[in-house]
This record gives C-alpha cells, structure tokens and sequence, in this order.
C-alpha cells in the first residue's frame, strides 16, 4: 500500500491594504481550493495555507492617508478579507497573518541562519532618498520608469506592466511617490541575496527540469529573468514598518516584505501545526512533500526565483514541486483596478447576488485566465448561469429528484434487466474521477470543470432520448422507468461527489437532498475520501435508499440584476472621470538652451510590428525626413500595428540609442498620457513634411 501523498498548498498572501475581488479569486484562491478540495478527497494529507501580507510600503501609505496606524489598518482587512474566504468556501486549513508573533519569530531566525551562514552580502550603497520627507524611497515610496518595458509608472522593486522586479535605483527618472520631488542618493547599508549565484541551480533546476510540467507562462517569465541576468537583491528596507532586521547595527530597518510574506507559508504552518498536533516540518522539509504555490503573474518571479533562493540559501527545505501561476483577469475590457474602483467586491457581490457564492466559483473557473488574461462580463456571467448551471445541472438534478419522491415515495428504485444503455451510462459515471482528476492533476480547471458540466450533459440526455421521458413511459413499461430513475440517481450522486471542489455550496445541498448520510460512512461536508468512491463497482446510491425532498440549486439571473451591474460600473467610471485628474506635478524649471538641445521633428511611421516574445514593445520604422531608423517604443498595448502605419508623429530624434531587447531604439516618438495611463497620439498635422523641426 501507498503511503498517503503529502502536499503543502500555498495560496498568495493578499496584501491587507484592502478587500478583494473577483481578480484575486479567479487568479488564485477558487484554483488553489479546488486542488486542495480534489486532493483532499483523493485521501492525500493535505496543509492548505494563507494569510494576510500585513507589512510593505502600500500598507503604511494608506494608513497615512486615513489617519490611523498600520495596524488598524491592517486588523480591518485581516478580518474582511478573512470572511469574504469563508463566505466562498475556501478551506484554507489556516489562515494566518504576518503581524503574528509566531512570524516575527519565524522570519527572524530565517533571516539570522542566512546571515550567520554567510549568505547575504553587507554592502553601502547609494540608495534613493527624498530630503524633504527625510526618508530613503524603498520600494512603491518611488515611481519611474521600467528600465526593461518602458512603463513610466513603474515602482521601485516591481514593474506592474511587465512583472520585472528590479532596483530602485535601476528606475529611469525616479520621483518620490511622498513629495513628487527627484531623489538624491544617500548612502545606507544593506543586506543583499546574491541571486546571481544561484543562476545555474534555478536554470537547472526549473528550466532544464521542469519544462515539461510547468505552466509555460511561468517558464516564460522564469527564462527571461535568468537569460537577463539575475542580481544581487536587497533584502534589507530602511522603513519603520516591517520585521525589524535581527542583526546589530540595523537600527530603523526592518526585512523586505517579500522576504518575510513567503516565510509566512512556513509560519502558518506551524502555527496550524501546533493546533492540529502535527509536526510543520513534515510539510516543509520531507522530500516527498509536494510544494504548491498558487499565485497570479505578478507573483512569479517571487515564487519562482527569490523565495526558492531563499529555502536554498537556507539548506532545510523542499523546493515547489510546481507553481501553477495564472494571469489576470479584466473586468468589462478593462484593467481591474482597487484605485479607480473598477473591480467586482467580493463583500458588495454578496450583498447583490445572495446565497449565490457558487455561481461565481463557476464563472470564474470555466472563464479562468488560466494561459492568458481573460476577461469577465456581466453579460457572460448571465448567460452561464442561466445556460449552464440552470438549464444543464440544476434542471436535470431537479428532475431526478422531484421525479423519484413523486413516483418512488423518495425510495430509490430496484432495478430489473438494465438495458445496454442502462449499463453504457453507469459505467460511463465511472470514468469521470479519472477524467476530471487528469485535468486538475494538470491544472487544468476549466478543462475539469467542462468535464463535471458533460457528465451532467450525459444525464439530460439520457432522460431526454426518444421514448424514455419516464412520465411518459410509466404507465406502459414502469420496469424500464425504475431502471432509468435508479441510473440517474446514480448520476446524481456522482454530481454530487464530484463538484464538491468546484461548486462546495451546491455539493453540500446535493448531498443532503440525496440524503448521502445515511448510505456513505465518510462525513457529508468533507468527504475524505469520496473521489475513487464513483468509480468503485459499489452503487453510489442504493435501492431502497430514502433520499429527501428537491431544494433549489440556482435560479436564473434577470436581465435587471445585469444592467444594475453594469450601471453601477458606469457610475464608478463617471465618477472616476470627476474627480480632478490625478496630475504630474510640474516638473523642475529648465531653461531656453536645454530645450533647444532636443532634436523635434515631425516624422512618419512606415512599419510597425510587435517585438516577438513581449507584450508591450513595438519595433518602428520612422521616416524622420532625414533618414529611415527603427525606433522601440512600449506602447504594442495601446495600438495596434495598423493604426500606427502611415501616421505622423513627434520624434525626439536626437536621442543617445538604447537597446531594448537587443534591438536599438534610435530615438523616441511623443505621445501624451493621460492619467488614467492611456496613450493618444499627438498628432502634427498631415500636410507638415517631414523632417520639420518642432520648437
Ligand atoms: N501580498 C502579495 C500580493 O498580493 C503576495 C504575497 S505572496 C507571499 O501580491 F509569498 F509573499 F506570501
Ligand atoms: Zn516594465
């Protein structure tokens, strides 16, 4: 016999600086449940964890803003964030919070082990630092632009558009996001992982030998860090709020929030461990424990490559057996976004769609941005449930069920010379583990999910085939109805079993409407090990079993309750467009003979294509008037080729080149941005020639 397999699931701590939404769900938390539910009741022993992110830049900004501490802040979220999991029914087996002490503790030894082995390197340099509020700009203290994707709002560890993480310091034209002013550099002593050393191990380890099990969006973004090259990384912050760093001579600095949020894995397992009377390190440190992360894009190259650096630096812990990383989820076309408001809250879809937490599991699953970013709409939201969840599994679960307590007393029916088709849909029932288990063994939940949808597909169309409508049939041959109600009841069952990890709240009502109490020993609510069970040659269901009386699994959504939805989205884009645009300040006084240095003119764009392997770069062919020269330029998400070719534009043609991606860009073309961080075009008039100079 087997032992049981062991996994260790992780999902993202989300940051506690506000509540979540459907993009968090989607991304991370429905996928990671599901596993868990799935392995769960596969028999593995499984640790389901999470918690709350309570330290890092955003967090103290905020509380700034609203007058209070960091850590009211951040008990606020704990506890909202906290419930809107539960109200979802995801079971994270513990769910802990980076303020705890435990934590603290945690993070601290980490970080001390690391530094007594010699790990890290101790350096002064120059970091970036705003005098005016008398503080070093760490991290989202500081705005720029990405030194790899040219997005002009990246911050100072991570570029939002294009998922780097790099130095403040590496910024071009950095601004401190406290004052507006330009930082100075001032000298400040940290502690760095030299991430460059562990280049080869990562190469080997995840591009050479996971390439065939990783999601190839995360190989993607893990090659393209190591090919770049990888660099020292500080893991020290000169901030005031954070794990103090453990060593003498930090004074006022505290660990990176992304060195001390992944040891939160590891803290909330002991912290369940020690509830659960089970040892944390079983999870943590046996060779055949599984490691999954459960993440979102931006996500990626902390799973993938400092945190393992981190646990190999360490020299006790396994290394993720996978991270199964998504990518984002839009809302209505649009980026979701918790400044400007544009997301669908998880506590406000509550108080709209009542009881009707599945129905958004569902959604989001089957509309996972599971290989690319993926968009959600109310219209879509409508139509599968009304489509797919009323009209397919709810409409033949209610037939079954209504139809055995009107004509069987609830008593499930003996059966009699079963028909080839009979036994053709039970033993096609039996497949379905197997099959839905494939799928989610890969990741692959819209996939498993599509498969839970067909075996109901099945049942309706077993019902609904010519001359086997059993009211029809009753009278005439009520041994072949008996027949036909006893497999789908048996299909029912199934259902029942094998959406628990999909649809948690539906399973549950299932399960008590077949009244699977009585006839399965293993507990209704967490079946431990009732996945095998619906492939087993046992009835799922008895002859002579009682089952209870119908309840409603969904209802259709109305047209209203969509346009309330879309409504209320306007009204947030309306009043995100009144509030006063959220200007750059002016930038610092030059003068006459600095401007005139720029080289303006007007030019005209003959070819545009999209950089191969990128999202955002667009290689250009510009006819400056005075030569032909490519120009790069991040723009690939806001035009298309087409409507870039044959216009004209503003060149700054003397521009010192810069390679991007290895191509040199021999200049910049000029577009306004608004503050939203749309481009538009700025356009000269068509009839200029070019080559004119602009001044
Ligand atoms: N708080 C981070 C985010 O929301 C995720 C942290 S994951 C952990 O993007 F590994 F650090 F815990
Ligand atoms: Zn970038």
């Amino acid at each position: 016999m087997s032992s049981q397999q062991r996994y260790t699931i992780t999902a993202a701590l989300p940051y506690t600086n506000g509540p979540v939404h459907i993009g968090h769900l989607a991304g991370v938390y429905v996928p990671a449940d599901i596993f868990a539910r799935y392995q769960r009741m596969r028999g593995s022993d499984v640790a389901f964890i999470c918690g709350s992110d309570e330290h890092g830049v955003p967090i103290t900004i905020k509380a700034k803003k609203e007058g209070i501490t960091p850590q009211e802040l951040v008990d606020r979220y704990h506890k909202i964030i906290g419930d809107s999991f539960k109200e979802f029914g995801i079971t994270f087996d513990h769910y802990g919070r980076t303020s705890s002490t435990e934590h603290h503790n945690t993070a601290s030894a980490f970080f001390t082990k690391l530094y007594n082995d010699g790990k890290f390197i101790e350096q002064v340099t120059e970091q970036l630092y705003d005098p005016e509020a008398d503080q070093f700009l760490a991290d989202r203290f500081v705005v720029g632009t990405c030194p790899k994707c040219g997005n002009t709002e990246s911050y100072g560890d991570q570029c939002e558009k294009c998922g780097t993480s790099h130095n403040a310091t590496d910024l071009i034209d950095p601004k401190s996001a406290i004052t507006g002013n330009t930082p100075e550099l001032k000298e400040t002593k940290h502690w760095f992982l030299p991430l460059d050393e562990y280049s080869d191990w990562l190469n080997e380890w995840i591009v050479e030998g996971h390439s065939k099990d990783w999601k190839a969006n995360v190989l993607g973004q893990v090659k393209s860090w190591i090919t770049d090259g990888l660099h020292p990384r500080a893991v020290t912050r000169d901030l005031d709020w954070g794990i103090p760093v453990p060593v003498e001579g930090a004074d006022g600095k505290v660990l990176y929030v992304w060195f001390d949020a992944p040891i939160g894995y590891i803290s909330a397992t002991k912290e369940w461990a020690a509830r659960e009377g089970k040892n944390w390190e079983d999870y943590w440190k046996k060779d055949d424990t599984k490691l999954l992360h459960f993440i979102g894009k931006d996500n990626i190259v902390f799973h993938c490559i400092i945190f393992p650096a981190m646990l190999k630096a360490h020299g006790d812990y396994v290394m993720p057996d996978n991270v199964p990383a998504n990518e984002f989820l839009n809302l209505e076309d649009d980026k979701i976004s918790t400044s400007r408001n544009w997301a669908v809250w998880l506590h406000e879809y509550l108080e709209d769609f009542p009881g009707q937490q599945d129905v958004l599991r569902y959604v989001l699953t089957a509309n996972a941005p599971e290989t690319k970013d993926n968009n959600f709409t109310w219209k879509d939201f409508q139509a599968r449930n009304n489509n797919e969840l009323v009209a397919n599994l709810g409409n033949f679960v209610n037939r079954v069920i209504v139809l055995t307590n009107k004509y069987y007393d609830g008593i499930v029916p003996e059966t009699a010379n079963l028909a080839q088709r009979d036994l053709d849909v039970l033993k096609q029932i039996k497949a379905f583990p197997k099959t839905i288990g494939d799928s989610l063994d890969r990741y692959r939940f819209r996939e498993a999910l599509q498969e839970l949808m067909n075996l109901s597909s099945i049942g309706n169309k077993y019902i609904a085939e010519e001359g086997l409508e059993p009211w029809k049939l009753a009278k005439t041959n009520p041994e072949q109805v008996q027949n036909i109600m006893y497999v789908c009841l048996q299909l029912t069952t199934a259902l029942a079993i094998l959406s628990e990890p999909f649809l948690p709240h539906t399973s549950t009502k299932l399960k008590n409407m077949l009244n699977l109490k009585e006839c399965h020993t293993e507990p209704v609510e967490v079946p431990r090990s009732g996945w095998n069970r619906v492939a087993s040659d046992e009835p799922l269901l008895p002859s002579n079993h009682k089952i209870n009386k119908a309840e409603l699994l969904f209802s259709r959504i109305e047209d209203e309750q969509v346009t309330a939805q879309l409504e209320k989205l306007e009204a947030t884009k309306a009043a995100n467009a009144a509030t006063t645009p959220n200007l750059m300040p002016q930038k610092d006084e030059t003068n006459y003979d600095d401007f005139m240095k720029m080289d303006l003119r007007v030019g005209e764009i003959l070819t545009a294509e999209k950089m191969p392997k990128t999202d955002k770069l667009m290689v250009m062919t510009v006819d400056t008037g005075i030569d032909k020269r490519t120009i790069v330029s991040g723009i690939a998400q806001h035009f298309s080729a087409e409507e870039l070719v044959g216009r004209k534009v503003t060149v700054l043609a003397n521009l010192a080149p810069r390679k991007l991606r290895g191509v040199e860009s021999q200049g910049m073309i000029l577009l306004a941005e608004d503050p939203e961080g749309k481009l538009v075009f700025v356009n000269p008039d068509d009839a200029v020639v070019n080559g004119a100079t602009i001044a």
